[in-house]
């Protein structure tokens, strides 16, 4: 039975379309662009770039080096160089580098002494760059350097996900920026992110270090028309299936988003055996269904934001998508002066707990606005 899968990277076939999306980057990073890939969260981002975007680039570079860093969270560039210094040697053992390559890389970098050796248990190759554990790491400017002396010699492509998330580290970003600007022009790198309007802060805004640096393409959204037969392929196990008008209702309910649309789909496969045709009340049914098995989960989540926080994320789920979170009915719905709601949204905002979308402000999990909604 093919399932819903939510919560974690998705393999090739369970990613319903985006099949443009993928032809898009697979060709920018043949050709050594350097892309800021971009969508809210959960839009598969990631999946896309693991699952089909790699694989691709592997099978045309048997020797290419691949290097995939997720900054989520970091908070010093120590944090930095190490989760880079992590993913270096991950990307390095899938290469085998010869004797001779490795003695030239411990010449350059005086501190390390790589080798390769066989995983005793796995049997796997495993590259380290032989520092000691408790001693400090190598800058992620030099490992980034490393990166792009192999591309020179074989081939290479450095792809960092979540990458906002170096905006709150003082000189981060003049330092992506020196050790970027070094690479051979035509090493592809990926840059990936979901908080849009800190990454339009990095890449757009004049005078920042990164401003202008690669081209920009946001993540498609799925349609209707190709969420119908992926739900139905999932559905038929159980004798259940959608029609267009239904799958537009949902895709409207979830705020067009996969992964809330997954867990609706696995509810269904779980609850509505032999149901024939699925209506607007299978929806009703499924969101309410989730929302109460969910309901602890959220409950503790909610209690890390302030009662004012709590009060605005209520009145967003109510409202939204909320054209206006700055007008007199709505300030007058929470009670709060201009001065003190500004900040609060941008707060919730830069949390990615709210999302801005052309149609006005919308809770992030429409799962978690249904449950709101409920409170
Ligand atoms: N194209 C898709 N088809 C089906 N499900 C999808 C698709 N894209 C995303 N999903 C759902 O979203 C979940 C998360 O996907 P993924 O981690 O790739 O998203 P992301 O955009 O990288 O999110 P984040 O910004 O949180 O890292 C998947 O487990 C799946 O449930
Ligand atoms: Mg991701």
């Amino acid at each position: 039975m093919n399932k819903f899968i939510f919560d974690i990277v998705l393999e090739s076939a369970d990613i319903c379309n985006l099949v443009a999306d993928a032809a898009k980057l697979t060709d920018m990073v043949d050709r050594g662009s350097r892309i800021v890939f971009t969508g809210r969260r959960n839009m598969g981002k990631t999946s896309l770039v693991m699952a089909k975007v790699i694989p691709s680039y592997r099978a045309r570079h048997a020797e290419g080096l691949v290097v995939v860093v997720d900054l989520m969270g970091v908070r010093s560039l120590g944090q930095i160089s190490r989760r880079l210094q992590l993913a270096f040697e991950r990307g390095m053992s899938l290469v085998h580098p010869t004797r001779t390559y490795l003695q030239k890389m411990a010449n350059t970098l005086r501190q390390i002494r790589p080798t390769m050796s066989i995983d005793a248990l796995t049997g796997a190759p495993e590259f380290s760059l032989g520092l000691a554990s408790d001693g400090e790491s190598i800058d992620f400017s030099a490992i980034i350097a490393q990166i792009g002396v192999f591309h020179r010699e074989h081939a290479a492509l450095l792809v960092m996900d979540e990458f906002q998330d170096i905006a709150e580290i003082p000189e981060a970003e003049a330092l992506f920026r020196a050790a970027l600007q070094y690479l051979p022009s035509d090493m592809p790198v990926l840059i990936m992110g979901s908080k849009k309007h800190i990454l339009a802060n990095i890449f757009a805004a004049p005078g920042a270090p990164l401003a202008g640096w690669g081209q920009q393409i946001e993540i498609a959204t799925i349609t209707v028309a190709d969420y119908v037969p992926y739900i139905n392929d999932r559905l038929k196990s159980v004798g259940a299936y959608v029609d267009q008008n239904v799958t537009a209702e949902l895709l409207k309910q979830m705020s067009n988003n996969p992964e809330a649309i997954n867990i609706i789909g696995d509810w269904w496969q779980r609850h509505r055996t032999g149901a024939g045709l699925l209506t607007g009340n299978d929806i009703y049914l499924a969101i309410a269904g989730v929302v109460r098995e969910r309901s602890s989960l959220y409950g503790e989540y909610l209690s890390q934001f302030t009662a004012k926080e709590e009060t605005v994320l209520i009145a967003i789920a109510q409202c939204q998508p909320l054209k206006a979170p700055q007008s007199a009915d709505f300030r007058a719905k929470v009670r709060m002066s201009p001065g003190g709601l500004g900040p609060l949204t941008k707060r919730l905002e830069n949390r990615a707990v709210v999302y801005r979308t052309e149609e006005g402000l919308i809770i992030a999990d429409p799962l978690l606005a249904a449950w709101l909604r409920t409170r």
